[in-house]
């Protein structure tokens, strides 16, 4: 379990109480991270009592009906409501997860503790700056890249090495596992961790993609890749059931092919 741990900017103070409204008969409380770059206070923990007889049934519903029914000023991401764009990642319950797909009837804690994704910098909120996690993305050039002149119609692929594919292609770039992982905490500025080393795999296992040794040439760094130490935090967090340990293991062991 990918356990909680404070935001970088973090001295938490004392946060503001929303009592449920008179009549709600199914109160269902959570804690919730707040921090205003713009108002020179300490982040704080404001606890909101919603009513679930008048929510949907996901954490991203109550926070959105937070949002519109109790406290506007609350900011987090959210897009796709069905776990595919990856924007509403956060730390529901201990957990960094989808909050789209944690279904409120699911959390453990009495009082359901939501903050951002941990040791990451907090644009705002719930939002996390996202800007170096995309950066180490860019680095791996996440394109199909090739030598040979482009065929008259697609590169095909035969159906085994399209099923090389299952278990890589579904990653949704949420950064659950990247921020969970304690190697990421410690190395992130050079350390790529397991979400862009997964995506990473899944390029040099392509069988249409022709720079497979570049690709693992520029893998080859002490920091870059050999900072997993197979902790497996990152298979255990990741909302879409992935395994970024294994893809960085079949990195390893290629590298180690190719050394003979
Ligand atoms: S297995 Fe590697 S990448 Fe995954 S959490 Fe552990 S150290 Fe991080
Ligand atoms: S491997 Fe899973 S947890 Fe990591 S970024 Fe991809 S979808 Fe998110
Ligand atoms: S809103 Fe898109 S993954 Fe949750």
């Amino acid at each position: 379990m990918a356990e909680f741990t404070l935001p970088k900017n973090s001295k938490i103070g004392k946060g503001r109480h929303f009592p449920a409204p008179a009549g709600a008969k199914q109160v269902r409380t959570f804690k919730v991270y707040r921090w205003n770059p713009d108002d020179g206070k300490n982040p704080s923990v404001d606890t909101y009592d919603v009513d679930l007889a008048t929510c949907g049934p996901m954490v991203l519903d109550a926070l959105i009906k937070i949002k519109n029914e109790i406290d506007p000023t609350l900011t987090f991401r959210r897009s796709c409501r069905e776990g595919i764009c990856g924007s509403c990642a956060m730390n529901i319950d201990g957990t960094n997860t989808l909050a789209c797909t944690r279904a409120i009837s699911d959390c453990t804690k009495a009082e359901v503790p939501i903050y951002p994704l941990p040791h990451m910098a907090v644009v705002k909120d719930l939002v996390p700056d996202m800007t170096h996690f995309y950066a180490q993305y860019a680095s791996i050039k996440p394109w199909i890249r090739t030598q040979t002149p482009a065929p008259d119609r697609e590169r095909l692929q035969s159906k085994e090495d399209r099923a090389l594919l299952d278990g890589l292609y579904e990653c949704i770039l949420c950064a659950c596992c990247s921020t969970s992982c304690p190697s990421y905490w410690w190395n992130g500025d050079r350390y790529l961790g397991p979400a862009i080393l997964l995506q990473a795999y899944r390029w040099i296992v392509d069988s249409r993609d022709e720079d497979t040794g570049a690709r693992l040439d520029d893998l080859e760094d002490p920091f870059k890749l050999y900072r997993c130490h197979t902790i497996m935090n990152c298979a255990r967090t990741c909302p879409k059931g992935l395994n970024p340990a294994k893809a960085i293991g079949e990195i390893k062991k290629l590298m180690l092919a190719r050394r003979g």
